[in-house]
């Protein structure tokens, strides 16, 4: 008796410790937001595997559903939360997908999260929500492009409203300097660390050249191409996207390594190869060059920093217990 008891206690401060490590590294316990990572054990056992054998399905046909997936995820947290209001198909084309800063968001992680949606219905009908779907997908795809995994925290509910009005001033721009985008993180209860890591998103993915002409061809009444574009980066990227070029033709965001998540899009930073005036001012500026240095120079410090931010992005605003509702459908309200 006196024994066990002893074991037990040591067991109890054990147990203390490792909570108040993981805390630090990443609070896994979903902090006050509601959400827990077992949420769905015993209503969905299966989920995790369902949702990873669809998203591989899916990437294994087409291999942009890594950041189209990505992406829809970072969007749909800093419109109304991560509610799903972004996967609403468009009704009048009012719908927050309809946005003009939405508009160049792939189908391919739309039809991800779709695809998801209909496997896991079958198993556990009217019990998971598209937001915790878009989740595990966010998380799946950076694990599948070899970045790292982390247990995602559950229990969120999908949004009532999906309003392309309401977008506007939510979403950071290409052409925006720290200040204005640390701004935006902020908003979101996201640090200057955090908008740093979670930029290291574009390690993977596409961009149009409209999205950054301007830092090629017109960039200030006294300079054409912004100088503190690496010269030769500049130069290549001039040949894919001319003065005249249409509106379809993308570039890698990252010229290195396009299609596995890694450290380099900061190797990339640190040689002038940012794509956006928004990638590279995060090296020029001061406010967060030493973190740019960091995992320049530490993939595992980028991971584990990307992993803390995923899991507080994946927090914002989420909407739990009897708000919202969780929809049949991804892309439509139930009523
Ligand atoms: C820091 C501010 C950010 C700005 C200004 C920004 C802006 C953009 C722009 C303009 C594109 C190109 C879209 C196109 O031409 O089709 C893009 C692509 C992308 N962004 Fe960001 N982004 C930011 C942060 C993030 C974050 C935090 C994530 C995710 C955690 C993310 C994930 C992606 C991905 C994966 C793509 C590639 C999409 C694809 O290939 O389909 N971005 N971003
Ligand atoms: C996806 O492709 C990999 C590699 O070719 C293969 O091993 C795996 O079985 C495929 N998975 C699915 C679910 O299609
Ligand atoms: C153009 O940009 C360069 C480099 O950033 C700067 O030194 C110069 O003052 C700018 N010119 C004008 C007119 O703003
Ligand atoms: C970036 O990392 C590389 C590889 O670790 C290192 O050699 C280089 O000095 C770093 N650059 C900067 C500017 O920190």
């Amino acid at each position: 008796m006196e024994k066990r008891r002893r074991i037990s206690l040591r067991a109890v401060v054990a147990a203390m410790a490792l909570m108040l490590s993981l805390g630090e590294a990443a609070s896994y316990d979903g902090g006050s937001s509601g959400l827990s990572p077992g949420y769905y054990s015993k209503t969905c056992s299966n989920l995790e595997k369902i949702v990873l054998r669809e998203v591989t399905k899916k990437k294994n046909e087409t291999v942009v559903t890594i950041p189209a997936v990505l992406r829809l995820f970072f969007h749909d947290c800093l419109v109304n939360g991560c509610d799903a209001s972004v996967l609403i198909a468009s009704h009048n084309n009012d719908a927050e997908k309809n946005s003009e800063d939405d508009d160049s968001l792939a189908g391919d992680g739309y039809d991800t999260v779709n695809r998801v949606k209909d496997a896991v219905e079958r198993e556990c009908p009217g019990v998971v929500s598209c937001a915790d779907i878009l989740a595990l997908a966010a998380r799946d795809v950076v694990n599948l492009a070899y970045g790292p995994y982390w247990p995602v925290e559950l229990g969120r509910r999908d949004g009532l409203i999906s309003k392309a009005s309401d977008v506007k001033g939510k979403l950071p721009d290409p052409e925006m300097h720290v200040k204005e985008l640390a701004a935006i993180f902020d908003k979101n209860g996201l640090s200057m660390r955090d908008m740093v890591a979670l930029s290291g998103a574009h390690t993977v993915g596409f961009a149009h050249c409209s999205r950054f002409k301007k830092r090629l061809y017109n960039y200030n009444s006294t300079m054409r191409t912004d100088p503190s574009f690496n010269k030769y980066y500049a130069q290549q990227l001039k040949v894919a996207c001319p003065p005249n070029v249409g509106p379809t033709i993308a570039v890698n965001m990252d010229p290195l390594s396009p299609v596995t998540f890694d450290n380099k899009y900061y190797n990339n930073l640190v040689n002038g190869l940012g794509l956006f005036t928004s990638d590279q001012v995060l090296y020029t500026d001061v406010a967060s060059k030493k973190t740019v240095e960091e995992f320049n120079a530490s993939q595992d410090q980028f991971f584990k920093a990307f992993v803390d931010s995923m899991i507080k992005l994946g927090r914002v605003d989420v909407k739990t217990g009897s708000a919202g509702e969780i929809r049949r459908d991804c892309t439509a309200f139930n009523h």
